[in-house]
């Protein structure tokens, strides 16, 4: 549960992130609750005359639906040639700016829309930083339901311990796609790029919540200011 200065540190770094939206850009608009802030300042600006010419790319049914409730203009992305910016959150971010999301379970159509995005703006309190992506966060994977078991024990193998995610009545989570959520116990991740590439070569397995080389820019939010990272450009 977020602490009222965490959810005011969320608010800090996403309204820092929407000073980068300029009036005619196309912006992905994120998931959870740090995104919500970005989503609702870009609303407030635009009811005031202050952005203009906006057009949003939402990550979620929900946001989708966030969006529409305020008022932001909104374009599919099968639609869209290109999105300028993206403005999302994350659940652990490493000294690469390297991501894990996906506990809001929206991680195929956050990765979508990051791939699509020219500049990409992470926007976090300073709890999600980490020295190692799997230190604090289980990493998500979305498989289809078809054999979700067999994908489990995949992902078994490769060194996790595997929760499938349930609702509150005990039902499987589905995702905006109607697919499982596999909530998977790494630890500290040693080789992101190998995991990745394990996890990619396996039929059953959408997509996971490692996102490697996708953040441009990442606001952090602390109790002693706001620090913007941005990648390194690759040697
Ligand atoms: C949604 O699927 C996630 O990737 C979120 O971006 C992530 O969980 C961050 O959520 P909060 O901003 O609510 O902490």
């Amino acid at each position: 549960m977020a602490t009222s200065t965490q959810n005011e540190l969320k608010r800090q770094a996403a309204e820092a992130a929407v000073d980068l939206i300029k009036p005619g850009m196309v912006v992905g608009l994120g998931y959870g609750s740090t995104a919500l802030h970005a989503i609702r300042k870009i609303a407030a600006l635009m009811a005031e005359g202050r952005l203009w010419d906006i057009v949003g790319v939402p990550c979620s049914v929900w946001t989708e639906g966030e969006a529409h409730r305020l008022g932001i203009p909104l374009i599919n992305l099968d639609l869209c040639t290109a999105i300028d910016l993206t403005i999302d959150g994350a659940d652990e971010v490493d000294p690469e700016l390297n991501l894990i999301k996906g506990a809001g379970g929206a991680l195929l159509r956050e990765k979508m829309v990051a791939q699509a995005t020219k500049r990409q703006v992470i926007v976090v309190d300073e709890s999600k930083l980490s020295p190692r992506l799997g230190t604090h966060f289980d990493l998500p994977v979305e498989v289809v339901p078809f054999g979700s078991g067999a994908s489990a024990r995949f992902i078994t193998g490769l060194g996790a311990q595997v929760r499938l995610r349930r609702d509150t009545t005990g039902a499987p989570v589905l995702t905006d796609q109607g697919n499982y959520l596999l909530d998977c116990t790494f630890g500290p991740i040693s080789n992101l790029s190998a995991l990745a590439a394990a996890l990619e070569s396996r039929a059953g397995i959408v997509e996971h919540g490692l996102f490697l080389g996708l953040a441009t820019d990442v606001l952090v939010a602390g109790t002693t200011g706001l620090s913007h990272l941005h990648r390194k450009a690759q040697a």
